[in-house]
């Protein structure tokens, strides 16, 4: 048994979706997760950038004397992992590519996936290489979809919202003519989407939730080590590093329950 908290971190809000799903399997465990709020979106950004970003919001949550470490972030998970796991190879740490790629080999019946993803995830291919990497017979079909994150960021992501319908259905429809089975929702944003999107895409395109298949690896993860935590209730801290009242909001709809407490200012420059 291991106590320690898992840290968790994305460039905003979008890592929420993957700590939901982490809550509803592993609810013993403590997490502190970081939202980079002053830096979002990190979709748009070079791969140089993005590894400077995430080291520092690794080398924040390592102040916490953490057991894992989830990139909860598909655009560092497909520019930086490899990096930070070399880096830090004294820490547990998984991303959010792999299990995801892995649950949508496990699901397609006609070799034909869909993802979607910020722009730095797709142009950097890391989706189409894992697949090809576990089977070599599928396809994938690959769409950034950049407004995406900045819609959800501001709250835009309710079904009836008309301004997300008009970009989902522009992006989406092109998508839902390949004849894909699967689509990868590639940014831990996009579950906030869910609704929209699978009623665009029909009931014949199966959804890969990122964060759900990362939870499930992390509880392997954990219970490999013998690292489980087992208490009654663990605790969810959050930090932002602006305006974190404003992440507060947010966080409690894409957590779906209140917060049990406030959100904490971080200066992650400094870090
Ligand atoms: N939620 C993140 C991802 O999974 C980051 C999106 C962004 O900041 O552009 O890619």
């Amino acid at each position: 048994m291991d106590l320690r908290p898992i840290g968790v971190f994305d460039s905003g809000s979008g890592g929420l979706t993957a700590v939901r799903e982490i809550r509803s399997i592993l609810p013993s465990e403590n997490i502190i997760y970081f939202g980079d709020t002053s830096r979002v979106p990190y979709g748009s950004r070079s791969a140089e950038i993005l590894l400077r970003y995430a080291r520092q919001d690794v080398r924040f949550l390592r102040t916490f004397d953490i057991k894992a470490l989830v990139v909860a972030c598909g655009t560092v998970s497909t520019t930086a992992l490899p990096r930070l796991q070399a880096e830090n190879a004294d820490l547990p740490m998984l991303g959010v590519v792999e299990p995801s790629c892995r649950r949508a080999v496990s699901v397609t019946r006609n070799k034909r996936v869909g993802l979607i993803a910020t722009a730095a995830s797709v142009r950097s291919g890391a989706y189409e290489r894992t697949i090809a990497g576990l089977d070599g017979d599928i396809t994938v079909v690959s769409k950034a979809c950049p407004l995406f994150v900045p819609l959800v960021e501001n709250g835009r992501f309710r079904p009836g919202d008309p301004v997300i319908e008009t970009v989902a259905r522009e992006y989406l429809e092109p998508l839902r003519a390949t004849g894909i089975d699967t689509l990868i929702l590639g940014c831990t944003h996009y579950p906030l989407l869910t609704e929209i999107i699978a009623d665009i895409m029909g009931p014949g395109v199966t959804l890969i939730d990122s964060g759900a298949a990362a939870a499930r690896v992390l509880r392997q993860t954990l219970s490999d080590r013998g690292a489980l935590a087992q208490r009654d209730h663990g605790t969810l801290t959050l930090y932002a590093s602006d305006q974190p009242e404003d992440f507060g909001a947010l966080a409690g709809q894409f957590l779906r329950r209140p917060l049990e407490s406030a959100v904490q200012h971080v200066d992650i420059e400094r870090y």
